[in-house]
Protein backbone atom coordinates (compact mmCIF):
# COMPACT_ATOMS: atom_id res chain seq x y z
CA UNK A 1 0.00 0.00 0.00
CA UNK A 2 1.33 3.22 -1.07
CA UNK A 3 1.12 6.28 1.60
CA UNK A 4 -1.34 9.00 0.24
CA UNK A 5 0.15 11.97 -1.17
CA UNK A 6 -0.98 15.23 -2.66
CA UNK A 7 0.70 17.88 -3.69
CA UNK A 8 -0.57 21.30 -3.00
CA UNK A 9 0.03 24.45 -5.02
CA UNK A 10 3.58 25.95 -4.77
CA UNK A 11 3.65 28.75 -2.00
CA UNK A 12 5.46 32.08 -2.57
CA UNK A 13 6.95 32.68 0.95
CA UNK A 14 9.37 35.77 -0.05
CA UNK A 15 10.69 37.35 -3.11
CA UNK A 16 11.95 34.74 -5.59
CA UNK A 17 11.35 31.95 -2.78
CA UNK A 18 9.20 29.19 -2.95
CA UNK A 19 8.04 26.21 -1.28
CA UNK A 20 6.96 22.79 -2.76
CA UNK A 21 4.72 21.32 -0.58
CA UNK A 22 3.29 17.95 -0.24
CA UNK A 23 0.68 16.61 2.25
CA UNK A 24 0.93 13.41 3.52
CA UNK A 25 -1.95 10.52 4.93
CA UNK A 26 -4.95 11.74 3.71
CA UNK A 27 -7.59 8.88 4.49
CA UNK A 28 -5.11 7.12 6.89
CA UNK A 29 -5.10 9.68 9.78
CA UNK A 30 -6.82 12.27 11.21
CA UNK A 31 -3.36 14.64 11.41
CA UNK A 32 -1.59 14.51 8.14
CA UNK A 33 2.00 15.20 7.69
CA UNK A 34 3.92 17.92 5.29
CA UNK A 35 6.58 17.11 2.93
CA UNK A 36 8.18 20.67 1.53
CA UNK A 37 11.43 21.63 0.18
CA UNK A 38 12.35 25.07 -1.54
CA UNK A 39 13.56 27.12 -4.32
CA UNK A 40 15.10 30.18 -3.66
CA UNK A 41 15.21 31.56 -7.47
CA UNK A 42 17.95 34.72 -7.16
CA UNK A 43 20.66 35.20 -9.38
CA UNK A 44 22.12 31.69 -8.54
CA UNK A 45 19.13 29.56 -8.02
CA UNK A 46 19.17 27.13 -5.12
CA UNK A 47 17.27 24.18 -4.21
CA UNK A 48 16.93 23.30 -1.09
CA UNK A 49 16.20 19.77 0.21
CA UNK A 50 15.08 17.39 -2.34
CA UNK A 51 12.09 15.62 -0.88
CA UNK A 52 11.23 12.09 -0.84
CA UNK A 53 12.05 9.39 -3.82
CA UNK A 54 7.91 8.26 -3.19
CA UNK A 55 6.86 11.12 -5.43
CA UNK A 56 9.71 11.31 -7.57
CA UNK A 57 8.40 12.08 -10.90
CA UNK A 58 5.90 14.85 -9.41
CA UNK A 59 8.38 16.68 -7.71
CA UNK A 60 10.61 17.45 -10.18
CA UNK A 61 7.81 18.69 -12.45
CA UNK A 62 6.86 20.74 -9.96
CA UNK A 63 10.68 21.82 -8.52
CA UNK A 64 11.79 22.37 -12.44
CA UNK A 65 8.29 24.47 -12.89
CA UNK A 66 10.50 26.78 -10.96
CA UNK A 67 13.36 27.01 -12.20
CA UNK A 68 15.40 25.66 -15.13
CA UNK A 69 17.87 22.58 -14.82
CA UNK A 70 20.82 24.11 -15.98
CA UNK A 71 19.93 27.25 -14.11
CA UNK A 72 20.07 25.20 -10.97
CA UNK A 73 23.54 26.92 -8.92
CA UNK A 74 23.36 25.00 -5.59
CA UNK A 75 21.39 22.36 -4.08
CA UNK A 76 21.52 22.48 -0.10
CA UNK A 77 20.64 19.13 1.54
CA UNK A 78 19.69 20.29 5.04
CA UNK A 79 20.02 16.75 6.54
CA UNK A 80 20.31 12.74 5.38
CA UNK A 81 17.10 11.38 5.65
CA UNK A 82 15.54 10.23 3.27
CA UNK A 83 12.35 12.50 2.91
CA UNK A 84 15.27 15.09 2.45
CA UNK A 85 17.62 13.09 -0.01
CA UNK A 86 15.00 11.19 -2.17
CA UNK A 87 15.73 12.76 -5.33
CA UNK A 88 19.19 14.12 -5.10
CA UNK A 89 20.61 11.86 -7.44
CA UNK A 90 18.35 12.99 -10.01
CA UNK A 91 19.02 16.78 -9.53
CA UNK A 92 22.55 16.26 -9.49
CA UNK A 93 22.09 14.16 -12.98
CA UNK A 94 19.85 17.22 -14.58
CA UNK A 95 21.56 20.25 -13.11
CA UNK A 96 25.02 19.33 -14.10
CA UNK A 97 25.68 23.10 -13.24
CA UNK A 98 24.96 22.85 -9.74
CA UNK A 99 27.05 22.39 -6.40
CA UNK A 100 26.13 20.02 -3.53
CA UNK A 101 26.54 21.92 0.19
CA UNK A 102 26.15 19.68 3.03
CA UNK A 103 28.56 18.62 5.51
CA UNK A 104 31.08 15.96 5.39
CA UNK A 105 28.98 13.25 8.09
CA UNK A 106 26.26 13.53 5.45
CA UNK A 107 28.45 11.77 2.62
CA UNK A 108 29.60 8.90 5.45
CA UNK A 109 26.24 8.44 6.73
CA UNK A 110 25.13 8.18 2.83
CA UNK A 111 27.61 6.08 1.81
CA UNK A 112 25.68 2.74 2.33
CA UNK A 113 22.96 3.71 0.04
CA UNK A 114 24.19 3.29 -3.43
CA UNK A 115 26.25 5.61 -5.48
CA UNK A 116 28.89 8.12 -3.47
CA UNK A 117 27.86 11.33 -3.34
CA UNK A 118 30.43 13.24 -6.20
CA UNK A 119 32.93 14.45 -4.05
CA UNK A 120 33.71 17.25 -6.82
CA UNK A 121 30.93 18.74 -6.43
CA UNK A 122 30.80 19.14 -2.41
CA UNK A 123 31.19 22.36 -0.90
CA UNK A 124 31.04 21.74 2.77
CA UNK A 125 29.26 23.88 5.21
CA UNK A 126 29.30 23.30 8.97
CA UNK A 127 27.37 25.30 10.89
CA UNK A 128 27.98 29.36 11.42
CA UNK A 129 29.62 28.91 7.53
CA UNK A 130 27.86 30.79 5.12
CA UNK A 131 28.42 30.94 1.15
CA UNK A 132 27.76 33.68 -1.57
CA UNK A 133 24.34 32.05 -4.33
CA UNK A 134 25.22 35.67 -6.53
CA UNK A 135 22.86 38.04 -4.44
CA UNK A 136 22.54 36.27 -1.48
CA UNK A 137 24.57 35.36 1.05
CA UNK A 138 23.57 31.95 2.70
CA UNK A 139 24.58 30.88 6.43
CA UNK A 140 24.12 27.01 7.71
CA UNK A 141 22.07 27.80 11.05
CA UNK A 142 21.72 24.48 13.10
CA UNK A 143 17.51 24.67 14.34
CA UNK A 144 16.13 23.89 17.59
CA UNK A 145 15.23 20.61 17.28
CA UNK A 146 16.33 18.28 14.98
CA UNK A 147 16.66 14.17 14.40
CA UNK A 148 20.11 13.13 12.57
CA UNK A 149 23.34 14.95 13.63
CA UNK A 150 24.06 16.03 9.82
CA UNK A 151 21.12 19.17 10.39
CA UNK A 152 21.62 22.40 9.47
CA UNK A 153 19.05 24.91 8.11
CA UNK A 154 19.74 27.88 5.93
CA UNK A 155 19.25 31.17 6.85
CA UNK A 156 19.06 34.26 3.86
CA UNK A 157 20.05 37.39 4.93
CA UNK A 158 17.94 38.95 1.81
CA UNK A 159 14.63 37.40 2.12
CA UNK A 160 15.14 37.09 5.69
CA UNK A 161 13.90 33.52 5.00
CA UNK A 162 14.86 30.76 7.83
CA UNK A 163 14.71 27.19 6.55
CA UNK A 164 14.34 25.16 9.38
CA UNK A 165 15.12 21.79 8.29
CA UNK A 166 12.91 19.24 10.60
CA UNK A 167 12.41 21.88 12.88
CA UNK A 168 9.33 23.70 13.38
CA UNK A 169 7.30 21.62 12.19
CA UNK A 170 3.36 20.74 12.50
CA UNK A 171 0.64 18.14 11.88
CA UNK A 172 -2.38 19.79 9.93
CA UNK A 173 -6.01 18.29 9.89
CA UNK A 174 -6.50 19.33 6.06
CA UNK A 175 -4.25 21.53 3.61
CA UNK A 176 -3.05 24.08 5.44
CA UNK A 177 -1.68 27.55 4.36
CA UNK A 178 -1.11 29.56 7.52
CA UNK A 179 -1.24 28.06 11.26
CA UNK A 180 -3.92 31.16 11.72
CA UNK A 181 -6.70 28.82 10.16
CA UNK A 182 -6.22 25.87 12.46
CA UNK A 183 -8.44 25.56 15.39
CA UNK A 184 -7.66 27.61 18.85
CA UNK A 185 -5.43 24.80 20.76
CA UNK A 186 -4.49 22.61 17.86
CA UNK A 187 -0.95 24.29 16.71
CA UNK A 188 0.31 24.11 20.17
CA UNK A 189 -0.57 20.67 21.12
CA UNK A 190 0.72 19.40 17.71
CA UNK A 191 3.58 21.64 17.20
CA UNK A 192 5.09 20.37 21.03
CA UNK A 193 4.24 17.09 19.60
CA UNK A 194 6.40 17.39 16.46
CA UNK A 195 9.16 18.78 18.06
CA UNK A 196 9.27 16.11 20.91
CA UNK A 197 8.89 13.12 18.56
CA UNK A 198 11.44 14.69 16.47
CA UNK A 199 14.28 15.41 19.38
CA UNK A 200 13.48 12.87 21.83
CA UNK A 201 16.37 14.24 23.82
CA UNK A 202 14.15 17.62 24.92
CA UNK A 203 13.86 15.73 28.12
CA UNK A 204 17.64 16.18 29.07
CA UNK A 205 18.01 19.71 28.34
CA UNK A 206 19.67 22.81 30.08
CA UNK A 207 16.86 25.26 29.96
CA UNK A 208 19.54 27.99 30.26
CA UNK A 209 21.76 26.53 28.01
CA UNK A 210 18.87 25.60 25.52
CA UNK A 211 17.65 29.18 25.82
CA UNK A 212 21.10 30.21 24.72
CA UNK A 213 19.87 28.34 21.31
CA UNK A 214 17.20 29.56 21.07
CA UNK A 215 18.07 33.17 21.05
CA UNK A 216 20.45 32.44 18.34
CA UNK A 217 17.51 31.41 16.42
CA UNK A 218 15.86 34.71 17.67
CA UNK A 219 18.76 37.32 16.74
CA UNK A 220 18.01 35.67 12.92
CA UNK A 221 15.02 38.60 12.70
CA UNK A 222 13.70 36.12 10.66
CA UNK A 223 10.57 37.34 8.21
CA UNK A 224 9.64 33.71 7.56
CA UNK A 225 10.27 30.39 9.03
CA UNK A 226 9.71 27.22 7.31
CA UNK A 227 10.83 23.84 7.08
CA UNK A 228 9.78 20.46 5.66
CA UNK A 229 6.98 19.56 7.61
CA UNK A 230 4.25 22.93 8.67
CA UNK A 231 3.07 25.65 7.45
CA UNK A 232 5.47 28.62 6.87
CA UNK A 233 5.78 30.66 10.49
CA UNK A 234 5.66 34.51 9.59
CA UNK A 235 6.09 37.52 11.54
CA UNK A 236 5.29 37.41 15.84
CA UNK A 237 4.72 33.78 14.56
CA UNK A 238 7.65 32.74 14.42
CA UNK A 239 7.75 34.64 18.40
CA UNK A 240 4.99 31.89 19.59
CA UNK A 241 6.76 29.17 18.10
CA UNK A 242 10.15 30.04 19.81
CA UNK A 243 8.17 30.63 23.05
CA UNK A 244 6.70 27.20 22.55
CA UNK A 245 10.09 25.43 21.94
CA UNK A 246 10.97 27.24 25.30
CA UNK A 247 8.97 24.52 27.42
CA UNK A 248 10.51 21.62 25.59
CA UNK A 249 13.40 20.87 28.71
CA UNK A 250 10.20 21.03 30.85
CA UNK A 251 8.14 18.53 29.10
CA UNK A 252 7.60 15.15 29.23
CA UNK A 253 7.82 12.41 26.56
CA UNK A 254 5.86 12.66 23.71
CA UNK A 255 2.77 9.90 23.77
CA UNK A 256 4.11 6.85 21.03
CA UNK A 257 2.03 5.00 18.67
CA UNK A 258 1.03 1.84 20.25
CA UNK A 259 0.04 -1.85 19.30
CA UNK A 260 -3.69 -0.91 20.20
CA UNK A 261 -3.11 2.15 17.84
CA UNK A 262 -2.37 0.20 15.15
CA UNK A 263 -5.06 -2.49 15.62
CA UNK A 264 -7.82 0.30 15.01
CA UNK A 265 -5.81 1.61 11.84
CA UNK A 266 -6.01 -1.94 10.29
CA UNK A 267 -9.42 -2.28 11.31
CA UNK A 268 -10.18 0.84 9.79
CA UNK A 269 -7.92 -0.26 6.60
CA UNK A 270 -10.02 -3.16 6.96
CA UNK A 271 -7.15 -5.59 7.34
CA UNK A 272 -8.09 -6.34 10.73
CA UNK A 273 -11.56 -7.83 10.69
CA UNK A 274 -13.15 -5.58 14.17
CA UNK A 275 -13.00 -6.61 17.67
CA UNK A 276 -9.97 -9.30 16.49
CA UNK A 277 -6.67 -8.74 18.48
CA UNK A 278 -3.30 -9.54 17.71
CA UNK A 279 -1.12 -11.88 20.27
CA UNK A 280 0.46 -9.40 22.85
CA UNK A 281 3.87 -8.32 22.85
CA UNK A 282 5.74 -10.03 25.77
FE1 LIG B 1 14.79 14.27 9.56
FE1 LIG C 1 12.09 15.36 7.44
Amino acid sequence: MDVPVRFLPTQTVAPETFVVRQLVGEGLAPNLAMLNTMVIRGAEPVIVDTGAALTRSEWLDHTFALVEPEDVRWIFLSHDDTDHTGNLHQVLDRAPNATLVTNWFTIERTAADGPMLPLERLRILNPGESFTAGDRTLTAVVPPTFDSPTTRGLFDSTSRVYWAADSFGTAVPTETDDIAELDPGFFRETFLQTQKMLSPWHRWLDPVKYDRLLQGIRDLDANVVVGAHGPALHGRQINSALLLMEELPYLQAADLVGQADLEVLLQLLGVMPAGEAMPAAS
